[in-house]
């Protein structure tokens, strides 16, 4: 078979050899059966392990103390109730369950498989208090670790306690006091920008609130965050997009949505090193997001070493990544606790995700129900025309007492991030504030942990909690909150708006003063009247809640507002 060239010296020839060994019949057969036997014996663990996946879950299915827990049929082959559950068919669907069945019942997750959903106090508690055994699931840290690499709101354990200890100062209340400056610069930007659209016209305006609310809350996270500007509000329409968020944009388009190619690199972590059709453009949106980080964690290190580190430090920068990096130089910081280059850029994308749409949205909802009370519209107004000044501190805004009865309603109202999920890493009992009793008549004291949803949105609005008027934007209830709320494990408010316990949100202050700034400045300005019958607004759920026109789905998410300006 082989040709007399087979017998020549180098890298060629060997190459050559192989090409005839190859073309040899009876070793060539004999590779095409050990091809076989390998593609036999890789699907045959393929198979096995769909085969144990499917007995595990049949095993858990048939052995969990709440099996036999009434709650809603499954309503899809496929999505069973989760579609239910995510989207704005019906934006209380869960309240109504919750009414029905009682705060702990089971619903249906893929392939109607049955899982656990609980309101009950003490168990969402001991989710929020155990972070070692309830962990955010794999797809969430997967998903996410694509958009935002290790950042705080990924890593889970010890790693997550070390970068959780460094960042807190970051967010303390006297950082946050030197912020305010860019919150209220950057609210008077898009007063301004709406107060020539109002000059313009004819003394009245419609904008979608929603896109320019998110175009202030990406400048400032981009100034306070890591002392970038962003300009979103200035640029003009059409100008070339920002590379930043161009790729941030590009990294939330690739990994939102549901596909099956990824719902199979969960299932199969072999997968994951696959490339799909978008990881090329999602892969250079990667790269430049850690170029982007590269850069201004170069910038920072310069900052802080020309100008003190954290005890001796006169430096003038006050944006979080420098914080951060003033924290790492902190004497007191084992060398073991500190943050490597790799994390701290992480956090770049991290503040993006967290920081942005989250407070956008906040306000957004503010704005929508101040045009459903106008009292509440005129005697906030009052309030901040009370303040002397355009330029208020940190200190001025917490003394606003409606503004902050407002705030509060509306994060309890419209809880920008609606639920999130944990899944128990081990055998768990979950102990209950109310037992319930199961279909066959026996009663449960407690439940086995399992993947479990916080309900943040219902809980926030549970009548038995809140009162039979729950489910109304009424901001003086807070000039006498009811005592029952005290028992909700919450951080702040006595809500789950920015969650509980050691995994809770890291940026509520910087979120609270940012809203409250944003608020002050823009009803001083302008009156606010909803721009389409009420009847036409609903709530899509993506990363966060959003208004969106029903009618009119196609613009997107948005909350069209009519401005007038404020008469003096
Ligand atoms: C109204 C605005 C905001 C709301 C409603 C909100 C809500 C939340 C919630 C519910 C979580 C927990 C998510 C989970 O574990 O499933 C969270 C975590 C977090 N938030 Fe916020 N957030 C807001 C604004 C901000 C801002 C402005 C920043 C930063 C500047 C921020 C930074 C973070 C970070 C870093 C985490 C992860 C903390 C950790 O895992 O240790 N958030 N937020
Ligand atoms: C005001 O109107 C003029 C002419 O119609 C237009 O060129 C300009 O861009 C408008 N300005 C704003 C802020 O809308
Ligand atoms: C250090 O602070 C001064 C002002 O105090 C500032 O002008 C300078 O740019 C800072 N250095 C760096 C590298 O940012
Ligand atoms: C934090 O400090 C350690 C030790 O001083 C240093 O090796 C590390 O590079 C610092 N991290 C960053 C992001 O500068």
């Amino acid at each position: 078979m082989c040709n007399p060239q087979c017998v020549m010296s180098g890298v060629d020839a060997l190459k050559e050899r192989m090409f005839c060994v190859l073309l040899h019949p009876t070793l060539f057969t004999s590779l095409i059966s050990m091809l076989l036997k390998l593609f036999a014996s890789l699907f045959g663990t393929i198979a096995a392990y769909v085969f144990y996946g499917i007995l595990r879950v049949l095993y858990k299915q048939f052995t969990s103390l709440w099996r036999n827990l009434p709650g809603p049929t499954s309503k899809h082959w496929f999505y069973g109730n989760l579609k239910q559950l995510m989207n704005d068919e019906d934006p209380t669907v869960q309240e109504q369950w919750v009414q029905q069945y009682g705060p702990t019942f089971k619903y249906h997750r893929f392939f109607g498989r049955a899982a656990l959903y609980t309101a009950d106090l003490k168990a969402i508690h001991h989710f929020l208090a155990n972070t070692e055994t309830y962990q955010k699931s794999e797809w969430a840290r997967f998903t996410l670790g694509r958009i935002v690499g290790p950042g705080i709101l990924v890593v889970e354990g010890d790693v997550h306690k070390r970068q959780r200890k460094i960042m807190n100062p970051a967010f303390g209340p006297a950082q946050v006091r030197e912020l305010t400056e860019i919150f209220v610069e950057k609210s008077m930007q898009l007063r301004d920008s709406w107060a020539s659209q109002v000059a313009n016209s004819s003394g009245v305006v419609r904008v979608d609130a929603l896109s320019w609310l998110r175009k202030t809350t990406l400048d400032i996270i981009g100034l306070a965050g890591f002392n970038y500007k962003i300009d979103a509000i200035g640029a003009e329409d059409g100008a070339p997009p920002n590379e930043l968020v161009d790729a941030f944009e590009a990294l939330l388009a690739g990994e939102t949505g549901f596909s099956l190619a990824r719902f199979l690199q969960l299932r199969f972590p072999i997968l994951r090193n696959i490339p799909f059709k978008q990881d090329k453009v999602f892969s250079k949106a990667q790269a430049t997001m850690m170029r982007i980080g590269r850069r201004l964690l170069a910038d920072s290190k310069r900052e802080v070493s020309e100008n003190g580190t954290f005890e001796t430090g006169t430096g003038r920068a006050r944006d979080l990544l420098s914080l951060l990096l003033r924290a790492n130089t902190s004497k007191d910081l084992p060398t073991n606790q500190r943050l490597s280059d790799v994390d701290v850029i992480a956090q770049v994308p991290t503040f993006l995700v967290a920081g942005h749409e989250t407070t956008s949205t906040a306000v957004t909802w503010a704005l929508l129900a101040l045009t459903q009370n106008t009292a509440a519209q005129t005697r906030l107004r009052e309030e901040a025309l009370g303040v002397s000044t355009d330029r208020p501190t940190m200190d001025e805004l917490n003394a606003l007492s409606y503004m902050d009865c407002v705030v509060r309603e509306t994060l309890r109202m419209h809880a920008p991030v609606a639920t999130t999920s944990r899944v128990a890493l081990r055998d768990d009992i979950v102990p209950l504030d109310k037992p319930f009793k199961d279909t066959t008549g026996t009663v449960h004291e407690s439940l086995q942990g399992e993947s479990v949803l916080i309900p943040i949105l219902v809980l926030n609005r549970n009548f038995e909690l809140w009162g039979p008027d729950a489910m109304e934007f009424i901001p003086e209830r807070w000039e006498k909150p009811p005592p029952g709320i005290n028992a909700i494990p919450g951080v702040w408010g006595h809500m789950l708006t920015f969650l509980g316990g050691t995994r809770s949100c890291i940026g509520y202050r910087f979120a609270l003063v940012e809203m409250k700034a944003l608020i002050f400045t823009l009803v001083r300005a302008f009156e606010f009247e909803l721009a389409v019958p009420i009847a036409e607004m609903g709530r899509t759920d993506d990363i966060v809640q959003c208004p969106i026109v029903v009618t009119d789905r196609v613009a997107g998410n948005q909350l069209p507002l009519l401005l007038r300006p404020v008469s003096h």
